[in-house]
């Protein structure tokens, strides 16, 4: 047994005290889950949310844990991680007072994930971004991980020029009232009637709706955007074209993906699908002549990006289109945030010690 906390598991890895801000929501409680499926080891935990969840409870490897109000006070020290998974307003308020208080800070919020001071983190492409970090990390958008995690090993040796995507994003992206809008306006809708629940921007129940998030200029969304800019970031090719359009669809859990892409040298598609078979965490599940192709309920609950449907682009001599899938509260949130702090760990730049 290593580690001395009350959480302590077999690992090499030192048993931090992590805040969790947002620790009652979808993300907050499947990181809890990750935590001990990974058996990483906790030093001492803290979940924080609104009022509305101080004083629930939760369990955790067999102790009891009272969810906080998060306020000002919340980050006075003590805190060796904090993970914020609240919103993008609570990451502005809290992420520089944990920072400063000594915390290596994980931000699941959009809030700094375009900072140039601030790395983006997939651990399985650009860990190395990491080492210029100064107290925050952003983890990606949970349509953006899956994508870029799918073109990057081609990309690696024949660098992406352009790429359109159309998304198929469950409901889960969007939270816990989301998933719960979802169930009652099925049951709703079932019965014969309309009950938007108001928790997309149309009724989402038997439908599909093509804005996540606001508008933004140009006439694109915000998700659109972050797609667009947050792959050149961590790809680190600026240059890069990319043209996006997310649709909500009712579907619980796995976000899908239609992904068209073009690279400096044409691509073979049987090249391509041997290249992302490569990828650590993508599995490629493609036989056209057996029907098989990942869907949404193959994902979810599983930590993979699943990739199929590889084939030339019709429209597009030299270029491939491709079918992805991913559970965006796991590898498009909560996993690939645990991913960051094993690789934090391993490169020493969690505590007090650790290069700022
Ligand atoms: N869901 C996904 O697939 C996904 C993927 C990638 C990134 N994210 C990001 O992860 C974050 C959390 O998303 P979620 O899906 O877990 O949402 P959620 O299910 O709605 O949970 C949000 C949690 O944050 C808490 N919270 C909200 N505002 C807060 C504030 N001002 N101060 C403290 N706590 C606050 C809520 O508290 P109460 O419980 O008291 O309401 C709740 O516990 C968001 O930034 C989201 O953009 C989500």
């Amino acid at each position: 047994m290593v580690g001395t906390g009350p959480y302590a598991t077999i690992s090499c890895m030192k048993p931090y005290a992590i805040t969790v801000v947002g620790g009652a929501g979808i993300v907050g409680r499947e990181f809890l889950k990750i935590l001990d499926e990974r058996d990483v080891p906790v030093g001492r935990l803290r979940l924080l949310a609104t009022q509305r969840s101080a004083g629930s409870t939760v369990e955790f490897r067999g102790s009891t844990i009272t969810i906080e109000e998060t306020s000002p006070d919340s980050f006075a020290g003590g805190d060796e991680i904090v993970f914020l998974s609240a919103s993008g307003d609570a990451s502005r308020q809290y992420a520089p007072l944990a920072r400063d208080r000594g915390a290596f800070v994980i931000d699941d919020s959009s809030a700094f994930r375009m900072d140039p001071a601030v790395p983006l983190v997939i651990p399985e492409v650009n860990a190395g971004a990491m080492a210029s970090h100064s107290g925050i990390i952003s983890q990606p958008n949970c349509t953006t991980t899956p994508m870029v995690m799918a073109l990057y090993p081609i990309h690696r040796d024949n660098p992406l020029r352009r790429i359109v995507v159309s998304t198929y994003q469950a409901v889960a992206g969007a939270g816990a009232a989301a998933v719960e809008g979802l169930r009652t306006e099925t049951t709703a809708a079932l019965a014969g009637r309309h009950e938007p629940s108001g928790t997309q921007r149309r009724e989402i129940a038997f439908n599909a709706v093509p804005q996540v998030d606001d508008f933004v200029e140009g006439a694109s969304t915000k998700e659109e955007t972050k797609m667009a800019n947050e792959t050149r970031k961590i790809l680190d090719a600026p240059d890069l074209a990319v043209s996006a359009t997310c649709v909500r669809v009712p579907t619980f859990f796995g976000h899908a993906m239609a992904i068209w892409a073009e690279f400096e040298r044409p691509v073979d598609p049987a090249e391509a699908r041997e290249a992302i078979a490569t990828m650590p965490g993508v599995r490629v599940v493609d036989e056209p002549g057996g029907e098989r192709y990942p869907t949404p309920v193959d994902a979810a609950g599983n930590d993979d990006v699943l990739v199929g449907r590889i084939r030339a682009d019709s429209s597009r001599p030299g270029g491939i289109a491709l079918w992805a899938v991913t559970d965006s509260i796991r590898k498009g949130a909560a996993t690939n945030v645990i991913q960051i702090i094993e690789e934090a760990d391993r490169r020493g730049l969690v505590g007090p010690s650790a290069p700022r």
